[in-house]
């Protein structure tokens, strides 16, 4: 931008030249790198770029940056182009795989923090150019690969996280480049060696996590104003022998936990105020071990192997305001152990071994006892307690609370799962400031008394739950009342009935619901009661009756319309049926005139036709009288009326409808078959012998075909069968093939099994049998050859 700017110097005016700057900078400031998130609005202007996989320091990075983001992608190096981000204050590269820093990071002198952690980073040289930065305040170079702190210089520097690096030693020049170091963090190297490194200013320091062994008497000599230092998690550290320990005038807080202490040695440390040594070893604490330690405030001993407390073992902490022995193995507390400890506020003996209430003398405002195996507890237990406010008595054995406990001060009292199975009336008479109370996870069946709490007037929780309940409900009644009016003092629902049976899981209220508002309402709301219920009934009475009517009379209207709906379906398809037999009628007078050709002739085919063909084969339609004259003819076939036939069929299919619609239906058929024969005998008398006509006729165009004549006789002949046939199925009122009928007769013949339906058919058979028979034989359709062969025998 700069040498643009330059370029255009040269030939443009001033007056453009800076508006063509100032807009040249505003777009550089506008244009946000790709895949970054840009805040230049907000304070401080920050730009991130963090988890992008960006492999190079993305361009055009406004340079009125001051947070820039880069941790967590693929950069291997960074160009000192980034002099450019001359506001920048913190540098964020953590994550990515930098071996090195620039050279030149001179132009970057508003840069405070730098963050360089979890690179590949090997040697401090490398990143050498942090001595540039003039206001560099905190460098974190914790993941990396560095070996050693020397070669880090830094005139400003103030804080180096180094930690989880590969430093295995402190040396006494290790932190000479860095005269303004307050606070160093080398937790989590394999520190092993410290050589009394020297450090004017350093405060803070943290070797957790180390491998540390042993620490001489003057190892910290070389760092007078340190106040902290961490030390935890060390696991064969040891700093304290019988006649020599660590030193440090001015150390206030030292974390030796999980070490491998087996004993306190803090008598090098005369301004020490915490001391956390939990999780060592330490079995005995002898008589003013703590004498120098004048100032101590808090001190952690929990969760190691003490057995036994001496009465001086705490003499001459006056300050001592939280003691932590919670974990160990006490099984006793001498009376005078803490008398001197005036100023203490917690004491933590929870998760001894304590058999008895212990009988001390203390100041302690908050006595954590729980997890021990406390089953005796006297009413006097507290009265060397002046200041007690709490007292957690969680979780031991007690079976009764003492009757007339004392304590002016006591405000929380916690005998969460203990054993008690009933509540003295005067435990709590002598405890004015109680407040809360625990009584959960007892065995407390009956109802306590609530008068049982009527000196305790700032009670305001009682926590009941996880009782075995005994619900007598009138005997409840009382302290479900006192527990919950005005303002409920415990969760309702969380009081549960364990007994009697009939309401075992059910909550107080729910199970007492019944006796407790019968009481209430039972008197005044009886006959008005008695009058709603008896109204109820008789509107549901009414409601039923009229519904039950109704639904009849629905169900009633339904049944008719679907008769109606049968009957007029019949009717239409009765309609239908006659207006079908009309056209074919019409037909077969057409046919009688025009002497069709036929669709398929029957010497076409090779084999016996199928069934598609025959109903295409050709349909010589005569009237029933020719079929009549025919049959005589023929000498075979008896006469027959072909109404008598249709009769017959009509009954077969019709058999299922009602009485009343067959007879008017067959009536009708009757009549309408009388007309019929009468139109047709007219036709006749008209064209009389039109029948051989057209077989002659048809003869005619066979021989002209050249066949043989014993061909053109069985042709004859089936002309006949065929006009047989189709006379007879031309009046079947259903589709019914030939083929399926013959089927189905041939099926009861066989079969001898007849149902209902089928005797009447048998009836049929039975009365004209050897018509049909011979109608079976001479079926044109399947049984061709067959009658061809029978017609020639014959
Ligand atoms: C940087 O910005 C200039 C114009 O301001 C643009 O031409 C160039 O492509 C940009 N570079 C990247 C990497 O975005
Ligand atoms: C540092 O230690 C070396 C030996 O490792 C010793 O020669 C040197 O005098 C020590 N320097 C200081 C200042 O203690
Ligand atoms: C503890 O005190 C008793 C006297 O109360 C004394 O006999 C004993 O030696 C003391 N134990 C330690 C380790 O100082
Ligand atoms: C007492 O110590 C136990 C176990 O170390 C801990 O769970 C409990 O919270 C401590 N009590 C108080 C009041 O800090
Ligand atoms: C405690 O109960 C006993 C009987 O069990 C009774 O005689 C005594 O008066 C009750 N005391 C109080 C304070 O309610
Ligand atoms: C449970 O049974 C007792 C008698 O055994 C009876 O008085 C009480 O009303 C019953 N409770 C419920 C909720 O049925």
């Amino acid at each position: 931008m700069e040498e643009r700017s330059t370029m255009m110097h040269r030939d443009m005016p001033p007056l453009l030249i800076t508006w063509l700057t100032i807009l040249s900078i505003a777009s550089c400031q506008s244009v946000c790198p790709a895949r970054c998130l840009c805040y230049l609005n907000q304070i401080p202007r920050t730009i991130e770029c963090s988890r992008q996989g960006l492999q190079t320091f993305p361009e055009n990075i406004s340079d009125i940056v001051e947070h820039l983001d880069l941790s967590s992608n693929f950069l291997t190096g960074i160009t000192d182009k980034i002099n450019r981000l001359t506001e920048l204050q913190y540098l964020n590269l953590a994550k990515n795989q930098l071996t090195s820093l620039p050279n030149n990071l001179e132009e970057l002198i508003n840069l405070r923090r730098l963050d360089l952690s979890d690179n590949i980073i090997a040697n401090t040289a490398d990143i050498a150019s942090i001595n540039q930065l003039p206001s560099l305040k905190v460098l974190y170079i914790s993941k990396n690969q560095l070996l050693d702190l020397k070669g880090l210089t830094s005139e400003v520097l103030q804080a180096v996280d180094a930690g989880h690096c590969l430093i295995k030693e402190l040396g006494n020049a290790s932190l000479n480049g860095l005269p303004g170091l307050t606070t160093l963090n080398l937790a989590g190297n394999p520190l092993k060696i410290i050589q009394t490194p020297v450090s004017r200013t350093l405060r803070w320091l943290d070797m957790s996590d180390c491998v540390l062994n042993y620490l001489y008497p003057d190892t910290l000599s070389g760092l007078p104003e340190l106040e902290e230092l961490r030390l935890v998690n060390n696991p064969t550290l040891v700093y304290s022998t019988r006649h020599l320990t660590l030193q440090h005038p001015k150390l206030k807080r030292l974390d030796v936990s999980r070490c491998n202490l087996d004993r306190p040695g803090l008598h090098g440390f005369p301004s020490l105020t915490n001391a956390y040594l939990s999780h060592n070893t330490i079995r005995i604490l002898p008589d003013r071990i703590f004498a120098k330690n004048k100032q101590l405030m808090h001190l952690y001993l929990n969760a190691n192997s003490l057995e036994r407390l001496n009465a001086s073992t705490f003499e001459d902490l006056m300050k001592l305001q939280t003691l932590d022995l919670s974990a160990n193995n006490l099984e006793d507390v001498p009376a005078m152990t803490f008398q001197e400890n005036i100023d203490l506020r917690l004491l933590n003996l929870s998760y001894n071994s304590l058999h008895r209430f212990p009988n001390f003398l203390s100041f302690v405002t908050s006595l954590d006892l729980s997890f021990n195996l406390i089953s005796r507890f006297n009413a006097n237990s507290l009265e060397n307690m002046p200041r007690i406010r709490s007292l957690n008595l969680r979780s031991n054995q007690l079976q009764l609370l003492p009757s007339g406990l004392k304590s002016k001060t006591l405000k929380v009292l916690d005998v969460q799962k203990n054993r008690l199975v009933e509540l003295h009336n005067n435990s709590f008479v002598e405890l004015p400031s109680l407040q809360k109370i625990d009584l959960s996870g007892n065995r407390l069946t009956e109802a306590m008394d609530p008068d049982i709490f009527e000196h305790n007037l700032d009670l305001t929780v009682i926590r009941l739950e996880d009782n075995p309940w005994r619900c007598d409900c009138t005997q409840l009644y009382d302290t479900f009342e006192y527990l919950t009016v005005p303002v409920s003092k415990t969760v309702g629902s969380s009081l549960i009935c364990q007994s009697p049976a009939n309401v075992s899981g059910y909550s107080w209220e729910a199970a007492c619901f019944d006796a407790w508002n019968t009481d209430l309402y039972y008197n005044k709301d009886r006959t008005w009661g008695m009058v709603m219920v008896s109204l109820l009934i008789l509107v549901v009475l009414c409601g039923s009756v009229v519904s039950i009517k109704h639904t009849m009379r629905i169900k009633r209207r339904v049944l008719e319309q679907r008769r109606q709906l049968e009957l007029s379906e019949e009717r239409e398809r009765l309609r239908l049926l006659h207006a079908r037999r009309n056209h074919r009628l019409e037909e077969e007078i057409e046919d009688l005139e025009n002497s069709a050709e036929p669709r398929i002739n029957p010497l076409e085919l090779i084999g016996p036709p199928s069934y598609e063909e025959a109903v295409h084969m050709p349909r010589l339609v005569h009237s029933m009288d020719a079929l009549n004259e025919i049959s005589v003819e023929d000498g075979i076939l008896r006469p027959m009326s072909s109404v008598d036939n249709l009769r017959m069929k009509k009954r077969r299919t019709r058999r299922t409808k009602t009485n009343r619609k067959r007879t008017q239906s067959e009536d009708d058929l009757l009549r309408r078959e009388e007309r019929r024969q009468e139109r047709i005998r007219r036709e006749r008398n008209n064209s009389s012998g039109n029948i051989c006509e057209t077989i002659d006729q048809t003869q005619n165009t066979i021989s002209r075909n050249s066949r043989v004549s014993t061909t053109r006789r069985f042709r004859r002949h089936s002309i006949v069968e065929e006009s047989l046939e189709s006379s007879s199925s031309k009046d079947r009122p259903k589709p019914q093939t030939p083929n399926t009928k013959k089927k189905k007769r041939r099926q009861m013949f066989r079969d001898e099994h007849v149902t209902d339906d089928e005797a009447s058919d048998v009836q049929i058979m039975n009365f004209n049998r050897s018509i049909i028979i011979r109608e079976l034989r001479r079926e044109p359709r399947s049984g061709y050859r067959d009658s061809f062969v029978n017609k020639r025998e014959s």
